[in-house]
C-alpha cells in the first residue's frame, strides 16, 4: 500500500489513499470477487435446472455482449470517480440523478448478502462435516437427508451465517490492500487445480457420459423466456457487476492498469472455473442418479458422491469445501466493500464502524434468509420464499437493471471522446479499434439484449 501511495504522489495524481498494490494484485482481487459461490454452487445448479446445454450457450452470449463490455464500462466509471458507487456517479455526473445508479447497488449488496451469507454457512458447515465419514457415500438418499438436516435446524442455520458475517467482517477491517489481496490471490488457482481432479474422477464414472451431453449437446425445444432472463441474470450475478462491486474495484486501480485486457482475462477465467465446476458435477449427477434439476441443493448432495468414489476422499472434500469458502469470502468482500466504501464516504463513520454496522445490519436482514428452509418457510411472498425472493430480485432485476443503466451512462451520457481517452489510459494504450467495438455494443447491443430479455422473462411483453 504505502509503495502504491508514494508512486502516486510522485506522478501528482490526486488519489485515494488505498490502491491495489500490483498488476497481478488487481487481476486477482477482481477475479476474486467475480468466482465465488456464483461458480461453484450456482451455474450448476441454475444450468441444471435450466435444461443444460441450451441454457449453457444462451448464458455464454450474454456474457460475451452484456458482461464483458459492462464489466468495462463499470470499471471505467469507478477509476474515473475514485470513490464508491454513489460518490463516483455525483463526481462524474454532478447535479443529476445518476447516483441513484450506485443507490441501487448499495441495496442490491443487502440483497445479495443476505441469502449467499447463507449459502457460504452451507459451505463451512460442510467443512465441519466432510471430517465425519458419514457423508462419504454414494448413495443420493444419504446426503440429501444429511443437507435437509442442516437447512431444516433454524439455529444452525443462523449460526453459520453469523460465522460467516463475523469472518467477513475482520478481514475487511484490515482494510484493502492487505485484505482482500492477500487472501484471493493464492487460492483461486488451488482451487481450479482441484476442479480438474474432481472433474477427472467424475468424468471417469460409469454413466458419465450422460452429464457430458447434458452440459454440451444443446436441446433448445427446453429454452423457455424465463431461462433466458435467468441467464442473463447469472452472468451479471457471476461477474459481479450491475451493482457497483466492479465500480468499487475500478475504484482503487492504478491509472495505468489496462481495464479492458484485465477485464477480459477475469471474464475467461471466471467462465473457465465454471465450467470446470459443471464437468465435476454433472457426470456424478447422473452416475448417481440424482435429478439435474434439483435445485439449491444440488452442489451441496452431489459432490459427496464424486468424494466417496476417489481415493483419499475425505482430504479432498474437506479441502474443496475449504477452498470453496474461499473463494465465497473473497466474493463477499466485494459486497460488504459497496456498502462499507460508501459509508465511509458519505457517513461521519470510520472504516471499522461503518464495517460493523453493515455487517449487523446484513445478519438482521439475512435471517430470514436462513430460516426460508425451517421457521420461516411457509413465509412467501409472489410464491416464493425470502431466500429465493432475494435471489430472484437481486439477479434477475436489480442488476440487469443497473448495468443497463451504466451501458446507456457510459455511452450516451459521458460518449465516445471520454471513453476512448479513459480506457486507452489518455492515449497511452493503442486499442482504439477494440474500444470502438465495445462502445457500439455498449451502445447499442447490451441495453436492447436486456430490456428485451427483462420484459419477456418478468412476461410484461410477449414476443412469440
Ligand atoms: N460474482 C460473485 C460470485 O460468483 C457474486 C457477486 C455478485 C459478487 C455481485 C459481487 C457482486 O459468487
Amino acid at each position: 500500500m504505502d509503495k502504491a501511495v508514494s508512486e502516486a504522489s510522485k506522478s501528482a495524481v490526486k488519489v485515494r489513499p488505498e490502491r491495489f498494490a500490483t498488476g497481478v494484485g488487481v487481476l486477482m482481487a477482481t477475479l476474486g470477487s467475480a468466482v465465488g459461490l456464483g461458480n461453484i454452487w450456482k451455474f450448476p445448479y441454475l444450468t441444471g435446472a435450466n435444461g443444460g446445454a441450451a441454457f449453457l450457450i444462451v448464458y455464454l452470449l450474454c456474457t460475451v455482449l452484456v458482461g464483458f463490455p459492462i464489466m468495462v464500462a463499470e470499471q471505467m466509471i469507478g477509476r474515473k470517480g475514485r470513490a464508491d458507487a454513489v460518490t463516483s456517479f455525483k463526481k462524474i455526473s454532478p447535479k443529476t440523478l445518476w447516483w441513484l445508479v450506485g443507490a441501487s447497488g448499495v441495496l442490491a449488496a443487502f440483497v445479495i448478502m443476505a441469502y449467499y451469507t447463507e449459502v457460504a454457512g452451507w459451505v463451512f458447515a460442510y467443512i465441519a462435516k466432510s471430517f465425519q465419514s458419514g457423508l462419504m457415500t454414494t448413495d443420493a438418499t444419504v446426503t440429501s437427508a444429511a443437507f435437509g438436516q442442516l437447512v431444516s435446524n433454524p439455529w444452525l442455520s443462523l449460526v453459520v451465517q453469523w460465522i460467516v458475517l463475523a469472518v467477513v467482517g475482520v478481514i475487511i477491517v484490515l482494510g484493502v490492500t492487505k485484505g482482500i489481496e492477500a487472501t484471493t490471490k493464492k487460492l483461486l488457482p488451488v482451487l481450479a487445480l482441484l476442479l480438474v481432479v474432481i472433474g477427472i474422477r467424475s468424468l471417469t464414472l460409469p454413466g458419465a457420459s450422460a452429464g457430458l451431453a447434458f452440459l454440451f449437446k444443446p436441446d433448445f425445444s427446453k429454452l423457455t423466456a424465463q431461462a433466458i432472463m435467468v441467464a442473463l441474470g447469472l452472468a451479471f450475478f457471476k461477474l459481479s457487476i450491475g451493482m457497483g462491486a466492479m465500480l468499487t474495484y475500478g475504484s482503487y486501480y492504478g491509472e495505468d492498469q489496462n481495464i479492458p485486457a484485465n477485464a477480459a482475462r477475469v471474464v475467461g477465467a471466471d467462465l473457465a472455473v465454471s465450467l470446470l465446476a459443471g464437468v465435476a458435477i454433472f457426470p456424478a449427477v447422473f452416475a448417481f442418479g440424482f435429478e439435474p434439476a434439483a435445485g439449491a441443493q444440488l452442489l451441496f448432495i452431489t459432490i459427496p458422491t464424486v468424494f466417496a468414489s476417489m481415493p483419499f476422499g475425505q482430504v479432498f472434500m474437506v479441502l474443496f469445501f475449504v477452498l470453496t469458502a474461499f473463494a465465497a469470502i473473497g466474493a463477499m468482500l466485494s459486497l460488504v466493500e459497496v456498502v462499507v466504501a460508501f459509508l465511509v464516504n458519505r457517513t461521519k463513520l470510520n472504516r471499522t464502524q461503518a464495517t460493523l454496522v453493515t455487517v449487523l445490519a446484513m445478519a438482521l436482514v439475512g435471517s430470514m434468509c436462513a430460516l426460508s428452509n425451517s421457521s420461516m418457510a411457509d413465509f412467501k411472498l409472489f410464491g416464493m420464499t425470502m431466500f429465493d425472493l432475494f435471489d430472484y430480485v437481486s439477479s434477475n432485476i436489480l442488476l440487469p437493471v443497473g448495468g443497463l443503466l451504466m451501458a446507456v451512462f457510459a455511452t450516451w451520457v459521458w460518449g465516445w471522446p471520454n471513453f476512448k481517452a479513459a480506457l486507452s489510459n489518455e492515449g497511452t494504450l493503442a486499442n482504439e479499434k477494440l474500444l470502438k467495438v465495445v462502445f457500439n455494443i455498449l451502445r447499442f447491443v447490451s441495453p436492447v439484449l436486456v430490456l428485451l430479455i427483462l420484459l419477456t422473462g418478468l412476461k410484461i411483453v410477449n414476443i412469440g
